[in-house]
Formats: C-alpha cells, sequence, structure tokens
C-alpha cells in the first residue's frame, strides 16, 4: 500500500535547480510507507528481518539478537514519518513479541533491544503497559555497570575479562530516560560515568575510537586496546565512529556536561574532514581500509553508519550554536542514501530499504547487504530532519 503523502514545505526553503524542494523527501517516504507495510505482512512477529544472506535468503533476528529492537523500531518511525496508521498496528504486534527479552541479563544491547521497540512505543503511544518491560530491561542494564571501573561490561562471551566496546555508547541513552522515568539517580551516574571513561580509554589523539577497551575486573587496569569488527586494532571502523559522534552528542543532551558535547564536535570534525570519505558521504566500512587492503573504489560502504552519522549531526546541530554545517553535512547523507544507489525500489531488497551496509567484514559476515539497523537510523534520521527543516506529513 503506497500511501500519499502531503509535504507542507519549509516556507523559507531555497528552490533547486534540477527539481522542486523535498521532492526527493517525498518519494522517499512513499518508498518507506510500502517496503514496511509489505515487510510486517511478510515477516513473523520475534523473527526480524536482520540482513540478507549470500545465498539471497533472509537472516532473522530472535529474540536474543542484539538487533532484535531494530525492526519494531522501524514500524514505529515507519508511522511517524508517513502518518499510515496500519504501521503503528504492525509495530505494536512486533514489539509486544519481545516481551521476554526483559529477562536477558548477560548483555549490554538492552538498549538496542528494548529502548528502540518498546521505548519508541512508549514515547509515541504513552502506553504505561510498556513500561514494565523497560524497568526490567534498564535494570539489567544498569546492573552490569560496576563503579570500581567505571563503566558497563559489554559482552559475557569468549576471551575478554571485562570488554567494553565503542557500541555501548549507544545503550546509554536507556539509562539516561530511565533515570528519569523510574526516578532512579543511579542510571545517570552510571551512564555519565561509563561515558567519562570511554572518553578517556576508547579515543587516539585524532579522536578516532579504539573499538573494545579490556579492563582488569580486578583492578579497573586497561589490559588491551583492539577491535573485533575493525580492520586493525589501529584502525578507525567506520559504526565504531558514527556509535560514538551518537554516544557522546546523546550524552551532552541529556547531562549537558560541556566535555561531551567537545567530544561529539571532535568525532564529527574526524568524519567530516577525512580525505578517504567518499564524495557521496557514504564510508567504506573502515576508514582504513584504502591503505590497507583495497581500493577505495572496490571496498564495501556502510550505509549503516552513514545513517547512524546523519542522525547524530542532526540531533548535534541542534545543541550548538551554528549547527547549519551538521544540517547540510547529514542532509547530504540523507540524500546520497534515498538515491537509486542505496534506497530499495519498491518491492525489492526483500523489503528493506537501505542497500549496501557491512556487519563484520573480517568475519566475512553480512557484506554489502541490507541491515535493519541501517534501516532503523536512516527512518530515524529522516524524521529529525523533517523537524528540523519543518517538513509534515
Ligand atoms: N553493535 C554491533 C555492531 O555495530 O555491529
Amino acid at each position: 500500500m503506497v500511501v500519499a503523502v502531503t509535504i507542507a514545505l519549509n516556507c523559507c526553503a531555497a528552490p533547486t535547480q534540477d527539481a522542486p524542494p523535498l521532492n526527493w523527501f517525498k518519494k522517499t517516504t512513499e518508498v518507506i510507507a510500502f517496503q514496511l507495510n509489505k515487510a510486517a505482512q511478510t515477516y513473523q512477529p520475534g523473527q526480524n528481518p536482520r540482513s540478507v544472506n549470500p545465498n539471497g535468503t533472509v537472516r532473522t533476528a530472535g529474540l536474543t539478537d542484539w538487533t532484535t529492537g531494530f525492526f519494531p523500531g522501524s514500524l514505529w518511525y515507519g508511522y511517524e514519518l508517513t502518518g499510515d496508521k496500519h504501521l503503528a498496528e504492525e509495530a505494536k504486534k512486533f514489539t509486544l513479541a519481545l516481551d521476554s527479552v526483559r529477562n536477558i541479563t548477560n548483555t549490554h544491547d538492552m538498549g538496542f533491544m528494548l529502548y528502540c521497540s518498546y521505548g519508541n512505543a512508549y514515547r509515541i503511544t504513552g502506553d504505561k503497559t510498556y513500561l514494565p518491560v523497560l524497568a526490567d530491561g534498564a535494570k539489567h542494564l544498569y546492573n552490569r555497570f560496576n563503579p570500581k571501573i567505571g563503566v558497563i561490561k559489554s559482552w559475557d562471551f569468549s576471551w575478554w575479562h571485562y570488554p567494553v566496546i565503542i557500541d555501548n555508547m549507544m545503550n546509554l541513552e536507556y539509562l539516561y530516560w530511565g533515570a528519569k522515568e523510574f526516578k532512579n539517580p543511579n542510571y545517570a551516574i552510571a551512564a555519565n560515568t561509563h561515558a567519562t571513561t570511554t572518553m578517556k580509554n576508547h579515543y587516539r589523539k585524532d579522536y578516532s575510537s579504539y573499538h573494545v577497551v579490556d579492563y582488569d575486573p580486578a583492578t579497573g587496569k586497561v589490559l588491551r586496546k583492539a577491535t573485533h569488527q575493525g580492520l586493525t586494532d589501529e584502525s578507525a571502523w567506520a559504526r565504531g565512529q558514527a556509535w560514538g559522534l551518537y554516544g557522546y552528542t546523546m550524552c551532552y543532551e541529556n547531562s549537558k556536561d560541556p566535555k561531551f558535547l567537545a567530544q561529539a564536535e571532535h568525532i564529527a570534525s574526524f568524519i567530516m574532514n577525512h580525505p578517504r570519505t567518499p564524495k557521496d558521504k557514504i564510508p567504506v566500512w573502515d576508514y582504513d581500509v584504502h591503505n590497507a587492503l583495497d581500493t577505495e573504489e572496490r571496498a564495501p560502504r556502510d550505509a549503516s553508519a552513514a545513517a547512524v552519522i546523519a542522525s547524530a549531526l542532526l540531533d548535534l546541530s541542534k545543541q550548538v550554536k551554528n549547527g547549519e554545517k551538521y544540517v547540510d553535512y547529514a542532509e547530504q547523507i540523507l540524500k546520497s542514501l534515498s538515491s537509486d544507489a542505496y534506497l530499495a525500489k519498491p518491492g525489492e531488497n526483500h523489503y528493506f530499504l537501505l542497500k549496501h551496509s557491512v556487519g563484520a567484514f573480517l568475519y566475512n559476515s553480512e557484506i554489502d547487504t541490507p541491515l535493519d539497523y541501517a534501516d532503523y537510523y536512516y527512518l530515524e534520521a529522516l524524521k529529525r530532519y523533517a523537524e528540523i527543516k519543518k517538513i509534515n506529513h
């Protein structure tokens, strides 16, 4: 079903030469309505579409998958962007299927899993029946915080002692929100402390970040700085830079601590001024790939990193006095992602929105594929863009 979307243009938007202003946005929302409705009909709640396998089948995310909250969250954002009430009904169905995620205690990913699904459900509907699941998930995330080390433990698996990944910055939003909703200031203290420790130990002088920092659980000493999904321990994994930018922007918004804003602006500068950023602003999966592995032309891009960067920059633009440069850069990303090069044609791409993301290149996993979190942050960025540009459906 294609939903007719009427765009009320910002009074001051400058006309472009090739098309009436914001035509690209209108076309994009039509594709979104079509793809999300078809996806909701095609996939089963609790088995959410995650990516596409090399053999062309769809990899689904079950209840313990870190990405399981993104498809329900995409349906909620799709509803907000298009006004299509049917998407809200589907979003509710796909959200409620994640009820048992509230019992998970062995990962930091509770924010991705529950705040993106149940969190959006509650934000949009105000329905308090979503709260008990959110309360359990926030408690379990907080319980992974060790005040002696000053960070939340990301993973319980593998050879690491007390691993913290840069991605963990994203899950702090759930704690800031939980601190207010459940009147527990300890949640915000944990989030602030985690962000401060991560600033100290994850970042290099050029404001690129390590992916994983492993701590000694007994002393809090840093044992190792390494990568899990990047090219090398010393490289700048593209999505890691995106998670950090988004994380510090969000931490400033919640805490108003100026050091977090400064950190966000430094990371933005690393990304926006990087000499290996392609013309269309969609990064290769690791900023250091060009030298070490491949030529830029052959190396896969990561649309998911670009979508997270766009969403973060739009948020950052609201936190600073002269935010226009961040809006402009995010707009360039969104126009690229909304072009035929990245955005699926209606009915194609297994009903995902975006093509061309990378999950974990060196594990030969999810290379040049759609990804559920690319779609989620693309939708969030479009919503933020629409708010800034005063585009109404
Ligand atoms: N949080 C895992 C990833 O970004 O791939």
